[in-house]
């Protein structure tokens, strides 16, 4: 039986670093672990939020409920063929730790998600993505618990739904699954992603043929660590709001007021923008308002240096968002979750 915990202080176990106490709380270090944890819960009668990193969550106030703390491990070779290797991977395992580990072992695919915090069962939910590569690229399968009915289900790539840091989980079926582990299909030799220009630009010294996994990797972290405060010294989630996407005639009458404006083709009818571009254009980055902070180097991400409660997080965020909807008439959508 795994230890429930009461009144317990998740600030260690979000990486905004917010204070919320939670009802109950428990480490679930198996399967038997997560249906005794479920049982307890519904016997108690008590929302469930489940933590893997911590690191895509915002805590609103105190959680009503039981926090699931997600600690299972193993990495699984469970099929292999000349061209790829399967690795399901238990979703308590750190995702970068998993990057390290498929490098160490000549397994390729997840070096432009070097450095990603969180946990690889959190990794489907947004279908987590940089420099040009996205959880979906590299995705097999994953295994998930039915909350109400008990029953562990499979979800391919396809019944994931995934999208620009979207998949089912976050949508129709949010709150209804556990992930318990992700298989993910790897190559033994690699292919290389190196479109992003930052990425590309940052390797300009070796030969495109020359170029390791391994040197895709330091770059990615350097590129990182450059821009994105580390949450173990800077309280924070990464992006705070997701990159918005518009028709492209809106995009094309922003164009002609603001010549800067940074964004991505989609298709013929849809723009990409920067939402670290637009922020920092309302006036926000570096700006601090009740303690809490838009980073100074990177618009894009709310620090929580003192360590306060979420909702001062939230309130920013709310100024952040009627501010580039007062200016160029988009509205910001947050890419972490909010509980409770
Ligand atoms: N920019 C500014 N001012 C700022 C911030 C950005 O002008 O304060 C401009 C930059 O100069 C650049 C553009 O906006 O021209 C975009 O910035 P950046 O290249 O830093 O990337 P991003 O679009 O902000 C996205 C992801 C990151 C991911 C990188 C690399 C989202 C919401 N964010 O950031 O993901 O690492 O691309 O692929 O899609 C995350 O999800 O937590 C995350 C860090």
């Amino acid at each position: 039986m795994p230890l429930f915990l009461p009144h317990f202080n998740i600030q260690k176990f979000n990486t905004l670093a917010v204070p919320a106490v939670a009802n109950y709380f428990v480490s679930v270090q198996s399967d038997e672990d997560l249906r005794e944890a479920i049982a307890f819960a519904k016997a108690e009668q008590l929302p469930l939020l489940v933590l893997g990193g911590g690191s895509n969550i915002v805590l609103r106030s105190d959680f009503p409920g039981l926090v699931l703390h997600m600690k299972t491990r193993g990495i699984d070779l469970v099929e292999e063929s000349d061209e790829f290797v399967w690795l399901k991977v238990a979703a308590g395992e750190n995702w970068h730790e998993l990057v390290e580990y498929s490098l160490d072992n000549g397994f390729y695919g997840l070096e432009n998600l070097s450095l990603i915090p969180g946990s690889v069962g959190a990794a489907p939910i947004q279908n987590i993505g940089a420099y040009g590569v996205e959880l979906k690229d590299v995705f097999a399968e994953l295994s998930a618990l039915n909350i109400q009915s008990g029953l562990m289900v499979t979800f391919t790539n396809e019944s994931c739904q995934f999208g620009y840091r979207d998949s089912i989980f976050k949508q129709s079926l949010k709150d209804q699954y556990i992930i318990t582990s992700v298989t993910l299909k790897l190559r033994k030799v690699p292919e290389l992603n190196l479109e992003y220009p930052a990425l590309r630009a940052a390797l300009i010294d070796i030969p495109e043929g020359e170029i390791t996994a391994e040197q895709v990797s330091a770059a990615v972290i350097a590129i990182r660590q450059s821009k994105l405060p580390d949450p173990v010294q800077i309280p924070n989630v990464g992006s705070f709001f997701k990159n918005p996407i518009i028709p492209i005639g809106q995009f094309e009458h922003l164009k002609s007021s603001y010549p800067t404006i940074v964004s991505y083709p989609i298709d013929a009818q849809q723009v990409k923008l920067a939402a670290g571009w637009l922020i920092d254009q309302a006036g926000w980055r570096g700006r601090e308002v009740n303690g809490v902070k838009v980073h100074q180097d990177q618009a894009l991400v709310l620090t929580n240096p003192g360590k306060l409660e979420g909702k001062l997080i939230l309130q920013l965020a709310d100024s952040v968002v009627a501010s580039v909807q007062e200016k160029f008439g988009v509205v910001l959508e947050m890419e972490p979750r909010v509980y409770p």
